[in-house]
């Protein structure tokens, strides 16, 4: 009889639940009863209030134990855990959870699935399906495929990436880039990291689709420098699939060329800004760039460049392997595909929920979410990370998408989402959001680094109360010096979080309705 497979995660968010003293516990606890199992070190499944998420393979498919403790190793495996037994911890079938069952996987369809650092299991589960495809095709092809299938940027700025491709693929030059952002700054957001540390080999496969495509035959991976985990495994991945011939000198046993490298990035939120990134992977002060030129044209070292999220390169293979439509015919108006949803904050239920553009974020929030981990009602939610606005109760209902969100003034940026009870004091918040754009400027230019500095100062007023309507106009007329005089979307869009808040809650500030009107 074959060893029972158990999966225990591998992912920093479950290291952290204390996956590690789970497995050795379980380890022990089966070596003394003398029972046989395969411990399959596995990435997230997504379902952060689970962790440590404990399956184990059954003829049924998998089941699910969670949150485990070390402790419960004992009465787990006295319930007949190997077995997928009955107790306290068990959720039934992983794939039948609904949090899971109701999502659009498409990306993140293996993720919890696979051993990451295995190409036996990357490869039995769909992998390199897309590569091999990409690598019959000419440039032209591709480029049509990847523009037809309505990808846009996932990193924030939700470019169309065909365009960017093309405008690089059309260059002549003697060296050409591929560049990945992975510094994931942005509050309460991980799909990067859980792709770095859970599917390391799709991240690889992506981006030599798009070096194919451009002729680029350098990449670097810039990690976020707080994810040692998410390094290391990169590291490793890489070297695995240069050695199975996935990348290197002849991609695929073909004519093209792909080496890649992973940089450790500057601990800096603004090094996450493309231009800054650059000026850090030359080894220079995170410092922004003015534009132009487009990275596309001169980029690292000045050379043409594609830069892309690890979401926009990790989305590529799945649309390689099905096709451009396929991946099209998900979403709404001009935004396809799905995008991986990052539930944070005072939510009952965090985790990863890909779904195609166009549901709401109340489903989000109480289908997926669950409502508050407080079990006191939402009163904001912000969106977008640090630079998105906060969408009060009466905009839940509108459709994610990139542009029913502008229209409310708002962003999805990486589809992070964090979540704040009735509780939360939203003027401080805006004082935060300025304090953050303080620290984190660059300082290139005058209304990012000074605006933001002023602007605590002037929420500090308005709470203090003297003056206050006076403090309001000029609060507003400080956000909008920012928003047209920034360099980058640093500064520019900082006034998002403070603007909502004090639009949306103005009461929050010390304003009565007829103040705020006035103002
Ligand atoms: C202050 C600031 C921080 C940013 N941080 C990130 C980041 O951590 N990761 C990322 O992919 N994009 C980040 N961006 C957006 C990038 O500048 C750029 O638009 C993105 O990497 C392009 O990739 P995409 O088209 O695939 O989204 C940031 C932008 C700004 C202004
Ligand atoms: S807006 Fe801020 S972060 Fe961006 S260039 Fe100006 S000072 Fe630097």
């Amino acid at each position: 009889m074959s060893a029972v497979k158990v999966f225990v995660p591998c992912d920093s968010a479950a290291l952290a639940a204390g996956a590690n003293e789970v497995a050795a516990a379980l380890l022990n606890e089966c070596a003394r009863r003398g029972l046989a199992i395969d411990l399959v070190r596995n990435g997230s499944r997504g379902l952060f209030w689970l962790e440590p998420l404990v399956e184990v393979g059954t003829a049924l498919g998998r089941v699910a134990y969670g949150p485990v403790t070390p402790e419960d190793v004992v009465s787990l495996l006295d319930a007949g855990l190997l077995d997928g037994g009955e107790h306290a911890l068990r959720h039934g079938i992983t794939e039948q959870i609904p949090f899971l069952a109701l999502q659009e996987r498409l990306t993140f369809r293996r993720m919890g699935i696979t051993d990451p650092l295995s190409l036996a299991d990357y490869e039995a589960h769909d992998g390199w399906q897309g590569l091999k495809r990409a690598v019959g095709m000419g440039s032209a092809d591709l480029l049509h495929e990847v523009t037809h299938s309505g990808l846009r940027g996932r990193g924030g700025a939700a470019f169309p990436a065909g365009i960017k491709w093309k405008t690089v693929a059309g260059l002549q030059a003697a060296q050409k880039y591929v560049v990945c952002n992975a510094d994931e700054g942005d509050s309460g957001t991980y799909s990067d990291r859980m792709t770095l540390e859970g599917d390391p080999f799709m991240l690889i496969e992506g981006m030599a689709i798009a070096a194919m495509t451009v002729g680029a035959t350098e990449g670097y991976i810039y990690i976020r420098s707080e994810y040692p985990h998410a390094v290391a495994t990169m590291t490793r991945a890489i070297a695995l699939a240069t050695e199975a011939g996935f990348l290197g000198d002849r991609v695929l046993g073909s004519e093209h060329i792909f080496h890649l490298h992973v940089r450790k990035a500057a601990g800096s939120y603004v090094c996450g800004e493309e231009t800054a990134m650059l000026e850090s992977l030359e080894g220079k002060r995170g410092i922004v760039r003015a534009k132009p030129p487009l990275p596309a044209i001169e980029g690292l070292f000045g050379l043409p460049t594609v830069i892309n999220n690890v979401i926009t390169f990790a989305s590529v293979p799945v649309i390689l392997a099905r096709g451009a439509q396929f991946y099209r015919d998900y979403g709404m108006g001009r935004s396809h595909g799905t995008l991986p949803f990052q539930l944070a904050g005072n939510v009952k239920q965090g985790g990863l929920v890909e779904k195609a553009f166009g549901l709401t974020l109340r489903e989000l929030l109480y289908g997926f979410g669950g409502g508050t981990r407080s079990g006191r009602p939402i009163k904001a939610v912000q969106v977008g990370g640090p630079l998105g606005a906060y969408v009060p109760e009466s905009q839940w209902d509108v459709p994610l998408d990139y542009e029913a969100y502008a229209a409310i003034g708002a962003v999805l940026g990486h589809g992070g989402i964090v979540v704040h009870d009735d509780t939360a004091d939203m003027a401080g918040l805006a004082r935060y959001a300025m304090e953050f754009c303080a620290i984190e400027s660059c300082g290139k230019c005058t209304p990012c680094r000074i605006g933001s500095t002023r602007g605590v100062e002037v929420i500090d007023r308005i709470a203090g109360g003297a003056n206050r309507e006076q403090q309001v106009i000029l609060l507003r007329d400080l956000c909008e010096t920012m928003v047209g005089g920034s360099l980058c979307a640093m500064g520019s869009m900082t006034p998002l979080p403070v603007l909502s808040a004090l639009d949306h809650y103005p009461e929050d500030f010390g304003l009565t309705a007829a103040d705020h009107q006035a103002a």
